[in-house]
């Protein structure tokens, strides 16, 4: 969840290390620090909040070295204070971990019981004091770091530099992703390759269980029998500047506006428009001997999943299980041969997802991921990527990323439904030119702008929002409830409309906004009977629909969207667009930090 950041150079690197943890702030942002050796010896600052708070204290007391380490952090042991703020150091070593030490308390004791001075409360001063200790032992470097590396549990990525060695910067990857650079006599290490992006197109995406030892003229890879290892060199394209808001005032809005374009972009990748062909990669399965697919993922990208479910089983009859993530890493489902395990993540870091991937794998499960970092650890270890062309996605909600998912699952499923024979040509046709139409009715959504502002101003002040729908449209109505809790702050929770007799409807007041997505056609009376049910009781019902939908809907709503008219099959894609603006002007009303909000980071790579 922290981002890192580590560069070895030719000149001072302070202000590059602050740019590369602009791109990386994503990660976290509770503290930010930074530390560089100038003159054989080590100089940090940290600051407690945003990166901002560290970049005021450089102006005022600049430090400078040609050899640096960052790190963004998202708290886990330890109050977010500059205290606990990495990096962490000592006379001889400093260090910036993301990760989680599972051993620390050990550590700490037998470290404290040895001498060694802990001064903040994470478990992560355990790497630098373990280091340490083996230094004032005479270890050399290198060796001391083995060292401490080998005696670590749970997870991390670490880079590591030392006083005295200006031609020394030492990496470490177990369970959380590092990547090294390699640059023009000068090397780079990072979470991601986003972070580095503008510095270099050559990287080595590091193995679980990898360390590397980093010198100006290059970087040596090592196992953790220290062993000598391989890692290739890729290239990546070369991302020059800062990501910007091209003018939104978040990125959340620049990445909503981005709906239309990124719908386009999936498609393209996967659908010749012209023939009305899919083409996926080659999947690791005859499609038509598949029995049965389970779906894991986190958040939004598991409501991705559930509306995928829905899809694979109406149009490609093939049953579906699905469960979150951190449920089904520990679950030991009685798994019949082999099956589709289809994961779905942005990140493709995300530790719970990975860890339900290796637990289909070694359920014999076939593993399909749905990614937008084609990169990522979950790449590595699915066995064909779909990846999705929703471009970097900066806003800790997730709003065009989950356009993408959808927009790669509904292509997944009418391959699979054709294979299997299970959707007339017609059909598949039907839904195919409505998905190519796609593009065109959401930016028609974007336009609702001052509609949905009218809207939010009357939910900000709402306690609690509930949200409703069914069949298809009920996980469209809990990524609704996901990103308004996100980040306005505000209670809310998505049922499937037919349960809500079964006891959420005790909740029902008029300070109550019900908010439902409900397009005409099949269930749409029988949510509008549930919403019926909720108006009795009092509750302020406010629904999206559609034109053929607001004629019913009219006389018991107090506020009707009306959506453009599209095929049932694009509806849960198209009716996300508004649900995701909705939370956007909620937050803007309320004042929260849209981007940024508490006690959240972008990407999730602790357990
Ligand atoms: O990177 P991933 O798609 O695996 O992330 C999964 C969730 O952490 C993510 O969707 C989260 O729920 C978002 N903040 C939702 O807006």
């Amino acid at each position: 969840m922290c981002g890192i950041v580590g560069i070895l150079g030719n000149q001072s690197v302070t202000s590059i290390i602050m740019e590369a943890l602009r791109r990386l702030e994503y990660r976290g942002y509770d503290s930010a620090g930074i530390a560089v050796l100038n003159n054989g010896v080590l100089s940090r600052r940290r600051a407690a909040g945003k990166l901002d708070n560290l970049a005021k204290l450089l102006k005022m007391d600049p430090i400078n070295g040609n050899l640096g380490i960052g790190h963004t952090r998202w708290a886990t042991h330890g109050a977010p204070t500059e205290n606990n703020a990495h990096p962490h150091m000592t006379d001889r070593v400093a260090v910036v971990h993301n990760g989680i030490i599972e051993n620390h308390i050990a550590l700490r004791k037998e470290l404290t019981e040895l001498g060694q001075e802990f001064k903040s409360e994470t478990d992560s001063e355990t790497i630098v004091q373990l280091v340490d200790y083996y230094l004032k032992q005479g270890h050399k470097h290198q060796e001391a770091a083995f060292m401490a590396l080998k005696r670590l549990e749970g997870a991390y990525a670490i880079a590591m530099i030392f006083t005295s060695n200006d031609n020394l910067m030492i990496g470490a990857r177990h369970g959380a992703p590092l990547v090294v650079g390699f640059g023009d006599n000068e090397m780079f290490l990072g979470s991601d390759s986003l972070a580095i992006a503008p510095l270099t197109t050559k990287v080595a995406y590091m193995a679980d269980g990898i360390w590397t030892v980093i010198k100006r003229e290059g970087a040596f890879f090592y196992d953790m029998e220290g062993k000598e290892v391989s890692c290739p060199i890729q290239k990546t394209a070369l991302i020059t500047g800062t990501i910007g808001k091209n003018g939104y005032r978040h990125y959340m809005e620049k990445e909503l506006h981005e709906h239309p374009i990124v719908i386009g972009q999936t498609l393209r990748r996967f659908v010749n428009p012209a023939t009305h062909q899919i083409n996926l990669p080659y999947l690791p399965f005859k499609i038509t001997a598949l029995k049965r697919g389970i779906i894991t993922a986190c958040g939004s990208a598991y409501y991705a999943g559930y509306i995928g479910r829905y899809w694979l089983e109406e149009y490609a009859r093939l049953p579906i299980d699905i469960d979150i993530a951190s449920e089904m890493r520990y679950r030991d489902p009685p798994i019949e041969g082999e099956g589709m395990g289809l994961v779905i993540s942005q990140s493709g870091e995300t530790a719970d997802t990975l860890a339900a991937l290796r637990n289909l794998k070694k359920n014999n499960q076939k593993i399909i991921s749905i990614l937008n970092n084609e990169h990522s650890t979950i790449a590595r270890e699915s066995d064909v990527v779909l990846g999705t062309d929703a471009g970097v996605e900066i806003a800790v909600a997730s709003t065009k990323a989950f356009t993408a998912q959808l927009t790669v699952l509904a292509c997944l499923t009418l391959t699979i439904a054709k294979v299997k024979h299970k959707i007339t040509a017609e059909h598949r046709d039907q839904c195919l030119s409505a998905l190519l139409d796609l593009p065109s009715r959401v930016a028609e959504v974007l336009q609702l702008k001052e509609k949905i502002q009218e809207i939010a101003k009357f939910i900000a002040n709402a306690q609690s929002v509930i949200y409703l729908g069914r069949g298809i449209m009920y996980p469209v109505a809990m990524e609704g409830a996901l990103k308004l809790k996100e980040i306005s702050y505000i209670h809310a929770d998505a049922y499937a409309a037919g349960e809500m007799k079964h006891g959420p409807i005790a909740l029902i007041d008029h300070t109550v906004p019900i908010i439902s997505v409900i397009p005409s056609g099949f269930l749409f009376e029988k949510t509008l009977s549930n919403l019926q049910e909720a108006k009795a009781r009092g509750g302020h019902i406010i629904v999206f629909t559609d034109q053929r939908g607001a004629e019913s809907l009219s006389p018991i709503a107090d506020k009707v969207i009306i959506l453009p008219t599209v095929h049932s099959f694009v509806s849960p894609i198209l009716y996300t667009v508004p649900v995701q603006m909705l939370a956007y002007e909620a937050a803007i009303t309320k004042g929260t930090d849209v981007d940024q909000p508490r006690n959240l980071a972008k990407s999730v790579t602790v357990e």
